[in-house]
């Protein structure tokens, strides 16, 4: 129990009374908390009994996570949403706006922000129509996420952040950069009953140099380079509605024996919000497409054991690149069991069941790109860098990108992708000329 104390003790609670009720809760040697919901509340803010399910070692990847701080902020934020209105404290991240992996990225920032100011993380979501949740596509593996509509509304109590910037740059001396840099988290809007925060950049790893949580985080076990993995596997887990989509892949890619190479050939949002769905006839030619496949063949003949089986899991914004990729390098190549729907998650097709099934196709493709061992990614997009870190895997990506990127780098199209030409975390993660993803 003494280690689970000072656990305990290490996560701020922005109100001393939960400093009680979490330290009984985590005395208790029970797997599941629920209590009652005190009545006479507006029915539009939340209060509600919350179960939740203690996982003791962090999930699967709690060797890169650290253990301990799951199961508190799990009873933490449970404890919030229990208790009255007027005492919760809540960090909202909107997601209206840009594509998955843009999105992800602002999710598991605030989401830090919340774990060390000890608030309830919540999502306020806007996909393509009204059915295309997020929890429609995704479970709440450990707390509940999900924004109730009076959490987000305005008024008195609601502190409003917008950190969105137009052209999605924050230079370094950006507001959002020096608040997670160096300034303490538990001060930042302590009065506001909701922080609700509009941001397009990733902020997590300058909470690495913050003196005030630096030394927090290291001894919860979390890391730079694993931060934003262990916050993804702990906030969400694929629906079975959300695997279906993806089933063979997926049974294919669980196999821990075989070689497993992601490749995403992303197109672009044009290409996805302006051609019409499935006729995109790019060839897999040597200058431009063959490179991400040609970059897979020398990780596979790098890495490739005698006898073991080999998986290419192909995604891109350019669905028939797959079938002409079995063609040219055979079964290895896994495709769909079903027509997948491939369409931008704001788009809307005016069919909310094809919303849900877009949606679903793109969340389910990119946690099994981030079950792959190596990701060969496209450098214009944070879907593909976003999975390769949840893979929690290193020395496994290789970025293509535009000629003159690969000029700036002294590369040219016989760059080759060698086991010492992998891309390193910087590059992955911080070093872009776009939304950063830490
Ligand atoms: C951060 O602020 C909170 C609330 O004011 C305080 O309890 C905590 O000690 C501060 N942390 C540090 C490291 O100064
Ligand atoms: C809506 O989309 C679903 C899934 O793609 C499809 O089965 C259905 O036929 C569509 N409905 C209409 C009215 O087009
Ligand atoms: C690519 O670069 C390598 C080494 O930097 C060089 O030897 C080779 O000739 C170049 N190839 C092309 C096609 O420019």
């Amino acid at each position: 129990m003494r280690s689970k104390m000072s656990w305990t003790s290490t996560i701020p609670r922005s109100q001393a009374w939960l400093t009680v009720a979490v330290a009984a809760m985590l005395l208790s040697t029970q797997h599941s908390v629920s209590a009652s919901a005190t009545g006479g509340l507006a029915s539009d803010h939340r209060t509600k009994s919350v179960k939740v399910k203690t996982r003791r070692l962090g999930g699967r990847h709690g060797a890169h996570c650290g253990q301990g701080w799951q199961d508190t902020y799990s009873h933490l934020h449970a404890a919030i949403l229990e208790s009255e209105a007027s005492r919760q404290r809540l960090a909202v991240v909107n997601l209206h706006r840009n594509g998955l992996g843009d999105r992800l990225t602002a999710a598991v920032t605030v989401f830090y922000y919340a774990l060390l100011s000890g608030r309830a993380f919540q999502i306020n979501w806007r996909g393509a129509s009204t059915e295309a949740t997020l929890a429609a596509v995704m479970e709440k593996a450990n707390v509940d996420w999900e924004a109730a509509r009076g959490d987000v509304a305005g008024g008195g109590g609601t502190q409003y952040v917008d950190w969105w910037l137009i052209d999605g740059h924050h230079p370094p001396d950006a507001m959002d950069f020096k608040v997670f840099g160096g300034a303490n988290l538990s001060d930042m809007w302590p009065d506001a009953r909701t922080v609700v925060f509009d941001i397009n950049t990733g902020a997590v790893d300058k909470l690495f140099y913050n003196p005030y949580h630096r030394q927090q985080l290291f001894t919860w076990g979390l890391r730079p380079e694993t931060a934003v993995g262990c916050a993804l596997n702990y906030l969400f887990r694929p629906r079975r509605e959300t695997l279906e989509v993806v089933r063979e892949s997926y049974e294919a890619l669980r196999n821990p024996d075989a070689l497993k190479i992601g490749i995403q050939v992303r197109m672009g949002d044009a290409w996805l919000q302006h051609k019409p769905n499935g006729v995109c006839d790019r060839k897999i030619d040597y200058d431009d497409l063959g490179r991400w496949f040609r970059c897979a063949s020398k990780v596979e003949q790098e890495y490739k054991v005698e006898g073991m089986p080999v998986h290419w899991y192909v995604v891109s914004d350019c669905p028939a690149l797959r079938y002409k990729a079995v063609e040219k390098y055979g079964l290895k190549v896994l495709l769909p069991s079903r027509e997948l729907v491939t369409e931008h998650v704001t788009f809307s097709t005016g069919n909310s069941t094809k919303d849900v099934l877009a949606m679903r196709t793109a969340f389910a493709e990119q946690w099994l790109l981030g079950m792959t061992d190596f990701q060969v990614i496209t450098e214009e997009s944070s879907f593909g860098r976003l999975a390769a870190l949840r893979s929690l895997r290193f020395r496994s990506v290789y970025t293509m990108r535009s000629p003159a990127a690969m000029a700036e780098r002294g590369r040219n199209v016989s760059w080759e992708c060698t086991r010492s030409n992998f891309d390193n975390f910087e590059e992955v993660a911080i070093n872009h000329p776009w939304v950063k993803v830490l």
